[in-house]
């Protein structure tokens, strides 16, 4: 791998965040730009709430090219970009921002991100049955990636019905062929099982009752460490193929790169970073 000795034309990227410290994003990218031999850096920011509406004034001022986002400002920066990109539009939800001739513009790879991650593992998705579990903002993205790839029926549950609701009538706006419901009932059948929500990062929690586990064909889980949740593990033990969240994360940083570089991104160097970072 060939080193980057920074130097006057050196670019500047970067992640904002808060908190921002434990961001795997920063080593990825730098891996990245550092095979590819693109004098860039990558940096984490960490930016509070109040900081906002001076942000992309100093960003422009500092000569910062382009940046992700991460909790809590995927929404918050919305107001304060230029352009939006079509997905990005639809969510009011930015992950990713690029300075352009005309001004910052803002996209969500984590959907997109989400499908090639799918992809990667031969996951076919047009015409399937989709139980989504969760309905926040990783779930509204996946939602909206998969309904615009052309899975036929979307079933939503949430803790809290009204934003699966929510969600539901977001779906039907964008995507008229669709059929969406809210709530499991017994031999649904999904094909596939999602979880977009946190039950499963600590202790040992599944977010899906066995039911549901028992009647789908594969379980996802968008969690990535641990690397096996409680919810992946009884789906081992029962047989059905499961997929964690590496991927998806991986991706919404691939197609991040791919957007800022216009170069296709290094990905299996971009994925051993991952790993590194997060089970070294
Ligand atoms: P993210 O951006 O990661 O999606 P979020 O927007 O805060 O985060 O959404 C979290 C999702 O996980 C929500 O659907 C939330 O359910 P509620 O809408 O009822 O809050 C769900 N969630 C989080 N903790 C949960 C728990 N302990 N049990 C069930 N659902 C949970």
């Amino acid at each position: 791998m060939s080193g980057i000795s920074i130097d006057g034309k050196t670019k500047l990227y970067g992640v904002i965040g808060n908190p921002v410290k434990h961001s795997f994003s920063p080593r990825m990218h730098s891996t990245a730009f550092q095979l590819l031999g693109i004098n860039a850096v990558y940096l984490p920011f960490h930016i509070i709430t109040e900081q906002l509406p001076n942000l992309l004034n100093a960003f422009t001022i500092t000569g910062v090219q382009g940046f992700n986002i991460t909790l809590p400002h995927k929404e918050n920066i919305v107001p304060y970009l230029d352009l939006l990109s079509n997905d990005a539009e639809v969510l009011q939800s930015v992950n990713t921002v690029i300075k352009t001739e005309t001004g910052w513009k803002g996209y969500n790879t984590d959907g997109s991100g989400f499908i090639r991650s799918l992809s990667d593992a031969d996951i076919s998705i047009r015409g399937r049955k989709v139980l989504i579990v969760g309905a926040g903002g990783a779930a509204r993205s996946i939602a909206v990636a998969l309904a615009r790839e052309g899975v036929a029926d979307m079933i939503i549950l949430n803790r809290t019905s009204s934003k699966a609701e929510s969600l539901a009538t977001l779906l039907h706006d964008i995507s008229s062929g669709i059929s969406v419901k809210t709530g499991y009932t017994q031999g649904d059948h999904p094909d596939i099982v999602i979880n977009t929500t946190s039950v499963g990062m600590k202790g040992n929690q599944c977010p899906i009752p066995d039911e549901i586990v028992l009647d789908c064909d594969q379980i996802i889980d968008i969690i990535y460490n641990p690397s096996q949740t409680p919810l992946l593990k009884k789906a081992e033990e029962r047989s059905i193929p499961y997929l964690n969240g590496l991927d998806m994360l991986l991706y919404q940083g691939v197609e991040a790169f791919e957007i800022w570089t216009g170069q296709t991104a290094p990905i299996a160097a971009m994925r051993e970073s991952l790993i590194a970072s997060i089970y070294g």
